[in-house]
């Protein structure tokens, strides 16, 4: 990963390679760190303003020489819109695309001033600074011979100035916990489902947790039989690897004895060909990243223990593959869930509901409040919103409400969705409690319906990322594949939480 250093240095000795400023559009006032820029460069910012050729539009990127008039060799103007409406996300998407310039024109390091304006604290601004430099610069390759762009950005330098260094010290430490818990879900969701099973997602959960503080347990096929967790293991029986339920435990000193606090579900399929109700083979290789609610909670309590929230925060990950064999659950069948419900599997495809059916009732018994889900869950999300927004369901207002303000927080999209008796009848069915699959009409509701049959009287949400978890572009801080959603708004949530 970047190293990313806070230095206490003038833009006038600064030497490396390219200094990065911001520059709003139209004829706003410049700030400091440009000002002086421009004034070292004889007018040269001003002089392309006003000719037009900067025209300062959001994450917009121009490289300029010095030609000798700084020590460093470059400067890289990125645009910052509109001063008035520049928002925390747009910080990052400015921060990553700069950072994807310095890494195309083959810079090992760069340096950056702080975008700040009015409205922002210098910290919060180098906090989305470093968000946007780690995760426009991710880039997941293990598995290729070279690398398709010129070498990689080793160092960050940001240049504080004026400001309180401290402020953005502590801006950078959030900056880097967060970007490496979002790192580690994307890296989660690319493994190829030939290297990322379900024991192999057991196993690097633990070796997140043996690094940060955190308890892991895993549970075996056989212990999950005791507890009757016969839809997980529906799901798990028609694949040669065996299913694992994770449970990573952050508590921080204190709060051993406390209430058992925050509990995030996410939904661990490591692939899903839809088992005997077999999906199209177009784009069927997406579905390793069906594991995107587990890589988002694994993530998020990565994050969590590194920025040491204070609060405990457990994650539950039930895990297995969808696959299909002569073992493999069918259609018609009849499973009862650990909660006692009975469920009739009408399509085998609908196999996360499952998985989560049983780790939700799991987490009921234990105690825990608030249960937030996590899930590549439904199609019929995707209809509804398209791929900017992440679904949210909620048993109440106030649920709702704690998690749209993290998603706020955190600036990631997220649409609340209804839950609602009238979509009842849809999941009845002739044979047993209820069903696994509905019509096609309200997919995405009547699978958060269904999950609403295994919480209780808890308060819950169930955050459906099957619209955002995986990107089909570069984009601001968004890269092509897993994107790690759900990371930031988890990490918020619970800092809210411990906050109250
Ligand atoms: N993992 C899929 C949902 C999904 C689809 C995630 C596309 C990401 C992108 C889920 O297991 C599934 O197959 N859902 C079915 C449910 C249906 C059979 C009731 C769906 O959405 O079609
Ligand atoms: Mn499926
Ligand atoms: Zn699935």
């Amino acid at each position: 990963m970047v190293d990313i250093t806070v230095r206490d240095e003038a833009i006038t000795s600064y030497a490396g390679p390219a200094l990065v400023i911001a520059v709003p559009a139209g004829d706003a006032a410049l700030n400091d760190a440009a000002c002086e820029v421009d004034s070292q460069l004889d007018g040269l910012i001003s002089t392309l303003r006003a000719a037009g050729d900067i025209k300062g539009k959001l994450g917009e990127t121009t490289v300029l020489h010095t030609l000798g008039k700084l020590p460093t060799a470059r400067v890289i103007v990125v645009g910052a819109g509109d001063p008035a409406k520049l928002t925390a996300a747009g910080v990052r998407r400015m921060a990553a695309n700069a950072a994807r310039v310095a890494r195309r024109a083959g810079l090992a390091s760069f340096a950056t001033t702080i975008y700040r304006h009015e409205d922002l604290p210098a910290a919060t601004d180098a906090q989305l600074l470093v968000e946007g430099t780690l995760l426009g610069l991710y880039r997941f390759d293990d598995y290729r011979k070279s690398d398709p762009e010129a070498g990689d950005v080793r160092e960050l330098i940001v240049l504080p100035r004026a400001l309180d260094r401290a402020a953005v010290e502590e801006g950078v430490r959030r900056g880097r916990e967060i970007g490496a818990g979002v790192t580690l879900a994307r890296d989660l969701i690319n493994e190829p489902p030939n290297v990322l099973t379900p024991a192999e997602l057991a196993r690097r959960a633990q070796a997140m947790a043996a690094e940060h503080n955190i308890t892991c347990e895993v549970f075996d096929r056989d212990r999950m039989r005791e507890l009757g967790m016969n839809a997980i293991l529906s799901v798990a029986a028609g694949s040669d690897e065996p299913p694992a339920f994770i449970i990573l435990r952050y508590s921080p000193a204190g709060f051993r004895d406390g209430a058992p606090g925050l509990c995030l579900v996410g939904k661990g399929i490591t692939f899903d060909s839809g088992g005997i109700s077999i999906k199209p083979a177009q784009d069927m290789h997406r579905m390793k990243g069906d594991m995107g609610g587990a890589a988002a909670v694994i993530g998020a309590l990565r994050a969590l223990a590194g920025l040491g929230v204070a609060g405990p925060v457990t994650a539950i990950v039930p895990t297995t593959e969808n696959l299909l064999g002569g073992r493999a659950m069918t259609p018609g069948d009849i499973v009862k869930a650990m909660n006692g419900v009975s469920i009739e599997i009408i399509n085998t495809d609908a196999e996360g509901r499952l998985v989560l059916a049983d780790a939700l009732s799991y987490a009921v018994r234990e105690g825990f409040a608030p249960l937030v889900d996590v899930a590549t869950l439904t199609g019929a999300a995707n209809v509804a919103l398209g791929p900017f927004y992440t679904a949210v369901f909620a048993s109440d207002d106030g649920t709702a409400a704690s998690v749209l303000d993290a998603a706020n927080t955190a600036g990631e999209k997220m649409w609340r969705m209804p839950l609602d008796d009238a979509f009842e009848e849809l999941i009845k069915s002739d044979a047993a409690d209820i069903k696994n699959s509905a019509v096609r009409s309200g997919g995405a509701v009547t699978a958060a319906m269904f999950l609403r049959h295994f919480v209780g009287d808890k308060p819950w949400a169930h955050l459906d990322i099957a619209p955002t978890s995986w990107s089909d572009k570069d984009e601001g801080e968004q890269t092509k594949g897993g994107s790690g959603a759900a990371v930031r708004t988890l990490v918020a949530l619970a800092e809210a939480m411990a906050a109250r």
